[in-house]
C-alpha cells in the first residue's frame, strides 16, 4: 500500500494545541473505528485492503471536536512490523499530526520488540527519510514482510521500500533526534526573523533578541544570554551583530586568536562571534561562520556588510558535515550550539578533523552537571532552548576523547537549575552556586578547551 502523508509535520505523541495545530487527541483504534478509518485511508488514495486484518491497537487516530482528523498503523509479521495507512484529512494537513502518528506507532512498535519497521512509498520517501527511514531493497525485506498483501499485490515494483531499524540508526532516542533538526532550524529561523525586525526598526526599539533558554522560562533566556560580552568588545562589531547574539559564553575572548590564524565558528548564527574572530586574526587571517538555518545566514550576512569586513565567510551547512576540508583551520569555536545537535560525537569528530594539527577547540556551551532526567531530554522547547541536549560534564570529555583530542579543560562559567517537577511547567532559574536538595540536576555555562595533537 502506498503511503500518502502530509507535507509538513512534527511532534511527539500529545493533545495537540500547544503550537498552533488545534486542538486534537490521539488514541488507539478500536474495532468500531474500522468503517471511518478505512474511509479515510480509501480518501486519501492509500490502499485500504487488508486493514482489517489487525485493526485494533496497532492503529492509532487523531480526532478533533470527534472527526477523525488522521491515522496510522504498524501490522506486525513475526518480528517486523509494516507501517501503512497513514493519511491525514485533506484541511489538517501542514500541521504535522502525521509526523506524530509515524512516532507514537515507531514507539509502539518498539515496545513490543519489533526489530524493524519497513514501508512501501512512491511519493513519500524523503518523508520517511527524514525520520530515520533508510531506503531498501525489496529482495532485502524479510519473507514475512515479503508475503503481505501490500508488498505483492497493492503496490507498484517501483514503490520506494523503506526500513526503520530499532537499535541502530532509528531507536526511539533518534525519532525524538529525527524532530530535534528541524525544530531547532525552526525555532531558529524564528528567531532571526524577529532579529531582522529588530534591527531593521528604529535605534530606539531595539532590544536584544533573547532565544536560548525556553519560553516557559523567560528569566532563563536572561541567564543564559545576557551580558556575555565586554562593551569595549562589543565597540568592534556593528550594534545590530550584538542584538543578534544567542550565545551562552564569549569563546573566542578565551581561544587567544593570533592575527593570521583562520577560525571556524560552528552555528554562527547572527555572526557576532566571527565577526570578533575577524578583527582579532586581522586582515592576514580568516574566520568562517557555518550555519543551517538560511534566515540566520541572512543575518549574519548583513552584520559583515555593516561591518564591512572582508576575511569573513558564512557558509550554509551543518555542523555535523562541516563544509571545509580536512585541516582547513587553527582553531573551532562555538556558541551554545552543540548541546542542540542530536549528533554530538559527530560534531566533535567533525571538528576535530577540519582542524590542523595542533589545532585548538574553544567552545562555550551548556553542560549538564548530574544526570539528565528523560522528561527533560524529551521536552523539545527545553532542547531546542539549549537546555535539554545538554551533555554531561564527563560525557563531554569522553567525546572529546574519543574524537581524539587533548588537553581537555571544562570551566563553568554560569550555573543553572531546572526545578523538581520539570517538566510540564518547567522553571529554570539561575543558581548561586551548586545544586540543592530540591534541584534535579544543575546545568552550566561552561567554556571547554581542547586540541588536536601536532602527530597523529
Ligand atoms: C543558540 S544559537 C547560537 C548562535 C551563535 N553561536 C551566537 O552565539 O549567537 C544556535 C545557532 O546554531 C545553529 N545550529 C543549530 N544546530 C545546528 C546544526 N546542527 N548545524 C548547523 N547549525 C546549527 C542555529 O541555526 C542557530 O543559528
Amino acid at each position: 500500500m502506498l503511503q500518502r502523508v502530509p507535507k509538513r509535520y512534527h511532534g511527539t505523541p500529545h493533545r495537540g494545541g500547544t503550537r498552533g495545530e488545534g486542538d486534537y487527541l490521539i488514541r488507539p483504534c478500536r474495532r468500531e473505528d474500522l468503517k471511518v478509518v478505512s474511509d479515510l485511508v480509501a480518501g486519501v488514495e492509500l490502499c485500504s485492503d487488508g486493514i482489517e486484518d489487525q485493526f485494533g491497537e496497532a492503529y492509532v487516530l487523531a480526532e478533533a471536536s470527534g472527526k477523525v482528523i488522521a491515522c496510522a498503523g504498524i501490522e506486525t509479521h513475526g518480528s517486523h512490523g509494516l507501517l501503512r495507512s497513514v493519511a491525514v484529512v485533506p484541511e489538517k494537513r501542514g500541521l504535522k499530526i502525521g509526523k506524530t502518528l509515524v512516532v507514537n506507532r515507531l514507539e509502539w512498535a518498539k515496545s513490543r520488540g519489533i526489530g524493524a519497521v519497513y514501508l512501501l512509498t512512491v511519493t513519500a520517501a524523503d518523508y520517511f527519510e527524514a525520520l530515520g527511514f533508510e531506503r531498501t531493497g525489496r529482495s532485502d525485506t524479510p519473507p514475512e514482510i515479503q508475503k503481505t498483501h501490500e508488498f505483492s499485490e497493492a503496490c507498484p515494483e517501483t514503490a520506494d521500500v523503506m526500513v526503520f531499524r530499532f537499535g541502530g540508526r532509528g531507536n526511539s532516542r533518534e525519532v525524538h533526534a529525527m524532530d530535534i533538526k528541524k525544530e531547532v532550524r525552526d525555532k531558529y529561523a524564528d528567531a532571526a526573523r524577529k532579529i531582522s525586525k529588530q534591527t531593521g526598526g528604529p535605534a530606539g526599539e531595539k532590544k536584544k533578541a533573547s532565544c536560548c533558554g525556553s519560553e516557559r522560562s523567560a528569566g532563563a533566556q536572561e541567564a543564559i544570554t545576557s551580558g556575555l560580552y565586554d562593551p569595549s568588545e562589543l565597540k568592534n562589531v556593528p550594534a545590530d551583530a550584538a542584538l543578534a547574539s544567542l550565545g551562552c559564553g564569549n569563546p573566542t575572548a578565551l581561544a587567544e586568536l593570533k592575527p593570521g590564524e583562520s577560525v571556524l565558528d560552528l552555528g554562527s548564527g547572527g555572526g557576532i562571534d566571527v565577526l570578533l574572530s575577524a578583527k582579532r586574526v586581522g586582515p592576514t587571517g580568516m574566520a568562517y561562520g557555518v550555519d543551517m538555518t538560511d534566515e540566520m545566514l541572512e543575518v549574519a550576512r548583513e552584520n559583515q556588510r555593516k561591518a564591512g569586513v572582508e576575511n569573513v565567510e558564512f557558509l550554509k551547512g551543518e555542523i555535523e558535515k562541516i563544509p571545509l576540508p580536512d585541516g582547513a583551520v587553527d582553531v573551532v569555536i562555538s556558541n551554545c550550539v552543540i548541546n542542540l545537535s542530536p549528533d554530538k560525537r559527530r560534531v566533535l569528530r567533525e571538528a576535530f578533523r577540519v582542524l590542523k594539527p595542533g589545532g585548538r577547540l574553544a567552545v562555550s556551551d551548556i553542560v549538564a552537571r548530574g544526570q539528565i532526567p528523560d522528561a527533560i531530554r524529551r521536552d523539545m522547547e527545553l532542547w531546542t532552548g539549549c537546555i535539554a541536549g545538554a551533555l554531561e560534564e564527563n560525557e563531554y570529555r569522553s567525546i572529546l576523547e574519543e574524537a581524539g583530542f587533548q588537553g581537555i579543560e571544562l570551566q563553568p562559567t554560569r550555573l543553572f537549575r531546572v526545578e523538581k517537577g520539570c517538566c510540564g511547567d518547567a522553571q529554570i532559574e539561575v543558581s548561586p552556586g551548586a545544586a540543592g536538595d530540591e534541584i534535579d540536576v544543575t546545568f552550566m555555562s561552561a567554556f571547554i578547551r581542547a586540541s588536536k595533537p601536532t602527530q597523529s
